[in-house]
This record gives C-alpha cells, structure tokens and sequence, in this order.
C-alpha cells in the first residue's frame, strides 16, 4: 500500500532533476512515419467519401478504403514497435509509513517529468484522432446507401377479402376457362401484373387434393390457387407438370406438390408455396377470401416473428 492509498498526499520529490532520455534518430524518423502514415489514412477516408459522392467507380472506393485501412494499421504497429517504451524498469516496493520527501525513486521522477506538459506522444495522437475522423467518416456515409425500411411491405401483398381474381390484362377469370389440368397466372383486381401478388390457378379433380387441415374451402370444386414467386430465392414457379399435379420453379428445379398444400419434393426450396383462400362466385368468377396467411417469397430472417414496423 502506498502514501496516496493511505489518504495522505504524494511526497514531492526533491531529488536531483532526471530528465527525459533525448530520443534518437531512428524515433524522430519512426515519428515522422506514424504521422505522415496517419495523415495518409485521414485523407484517403476524406478521398473515399468524395468517392462516394460523386460516384466514383468501385475499384476507386475500394483502393481508397483499403488505404485508409492500411496506413492506420501500420501507423500503429510502427508506433508499438519503435516508439513504446520496452525497457523494464523495477521500482523498489515502499515502506508502510510516510516516506521522505527524497525517497522518491528516479524512475518515477522521470515518468512525472516525461508525462508533463506538452510531449511527442500528444502531437502523434492528434494524428491517429485525425486518421480515425476520416476513415470513421468513411465508414459511416455509405450507410446513405440503405433503401428505406421495408416495414410491413414483405408480410403483405395486394391481395384483400373480396378481391376479384384477374389475368394479366385485368379481366376477371371465370371457371369454364379452366379445365382439369389447367393453369392460370391471376392477380388481384386493379394490380394486374403485380410481382408479389401473383398467384396460379390451378384445377385439379377435387377427391386427389389432400390439403392442410382447415383448409379445404380454400379450393371450391377443386380450383386452388398458390403464390407463384419461389419460396426459394423468388423467381416465378412458371412450370406446370399436370400429370404429376407438381409445379416446377424453373431457376434450381424445386418441384411443389399441388395436392399437398404445395409442400416442396424436391430442389432448393424449404417452404410450401402460400396458399391464396379463394371462393367461387355464382357468377363462376372468383374472389379471395384475405391476404395470404404467410410471406411470400424467399424466407427473411424474422418472418415466423412477424416482426416489421
Ligand atoms: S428460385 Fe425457385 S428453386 Fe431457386
């Protein structure tokens, strides 16, 4: 325990002065280094966000990174290496009772002398915070980049209670269009081409479907109709094979069973199409019974929480 652990106050040393060892000329040439190397990361992270700005090229935005990284990175490690102090110095421990003033050891009137004032160490900070604020900079202004937030827009699509079912030029479809083994791409009334509504209809003969339970009002006389976007990396599941009542994305072959609720059988694909729940009109159009009752499209990282603004 020591004179200032103690409460009372730091004897003041009245020995001889020891001054700061005069640093060499390698140290003054390592200093010179560290900082031109500091200044040299502050100003590519500087040149990087003009980059950025004035949309240069990414090669150019990647070197000017890759500067800004490097100087800092060596800035430091020839700072460690050549301008830390290694010497090991031993101090003698102190007695447990007040200490004369000139019991003060040399090494530590030394350390006071060297921490005093204005020294070398400031100056080469200064230029490592320099280096830090451009490559910060840098590193923050290519978040400008982020699209806004898509909020609640990937657990919904333009599908509503009611909404008449249409093809592509926005004609309602009727029953008699379809016959067995047929197929329909079909959007919701006044979004005719919608990319995340786009549904296939489908007839099949009603005594093969065998649907997830509580759904079987869903396809009335065996019309049923499924997202069409992947539920793989979203290309549109554009092949019908009617005799195997399997759909088929064309982009990495997975292969959806219309019978089953469009569960996946094969390829990439871990998640069943969406079903749309749908009601034949006695018109003998077709309207949806709500939304999906799940994202469509590739799987997100909160979708089962339902997260979303
Ligand atoms: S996008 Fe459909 S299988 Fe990959």
């Amino acid at each position: 325990m020591t004179a200032d652990q103690l409460g009372r106050p730091e004897p003041r040393y009245a020995g001889p002065r020891v001054r700061p060892r005069p640093r060499t000329r390698q140290e003054a040439r390592a200093e010179v280094i560290v900082g031109a190397l500091f200044v040299l990361t502050f100003l590519a992270g500087i040149g990087f966000v003009a980059a950025y700005a004035v949309d240069a090229s990414t090669q150019v935005q990647g070197v000017l990174l890759a500067l800004a990284f490097a100087g800092l990175g060596a800035g430091i490690v020839l700072w460690a290496q050549r301008l830390l102090p290694t010497r090991r110095t031993i101090e003698a421990r102190h007695a447990l009772r007040p200490e004369p003033a000139a019991e003060v050891s040399e090494a530590e009137a030394a350390m006071r002398e060297a921490e005093s004032g204005f020294t070398r160490r400031h100056v080469l900070l200064g230029f490592l915070g320099t280096a830090l604020a451009g490559l910060g900079a840098a590193l923050v202004v290519p978040a400008l980049s982020l699209g806004p937030a898509p909020g609640r827009e990937l657990f919904v699509t333009k599908w509503r209670k009611g909404s008449r079912l249409v093809d592509v030029d926005g004609n309602p479809v009727n029953a008699d269009q379809l016959a067995v083994g047929g197929v329909v791409t079909v959007f919701p009334e006044g979004a005719p081409g919608d990319a995340m509504a786009q549904t296939l209809l489908i007839r099949v003969p009603p005594d093969l479907l065998d649907l997830p339970a509580g759904r079987a009002s869903w396809a009335p006389d065996g019309y049923v109709a499924y997202s069409k976007v992947c539920t793989h990396a979203g290309c549109p599941v554009g092949l019908y094979r009617a005799i195997q009542h399997a759909l088929i994305c064309p982009c990495h072959q997975s292969t959806f069973d219309v019978l089953d609720g469009a569960q996946p059988t094969f390829g990439p694909a871990a998640r069943a199409l969406p079903q749309l729940p749908i009601q034949l009109q006695p018109d003998g159009t077709f309207v949806a019974l709500g939304d999906f009752p799940e994202p469509v499209g590739p799987s997100f990282w909160n979708m089962t929480s339902g997260g979303g603004a």
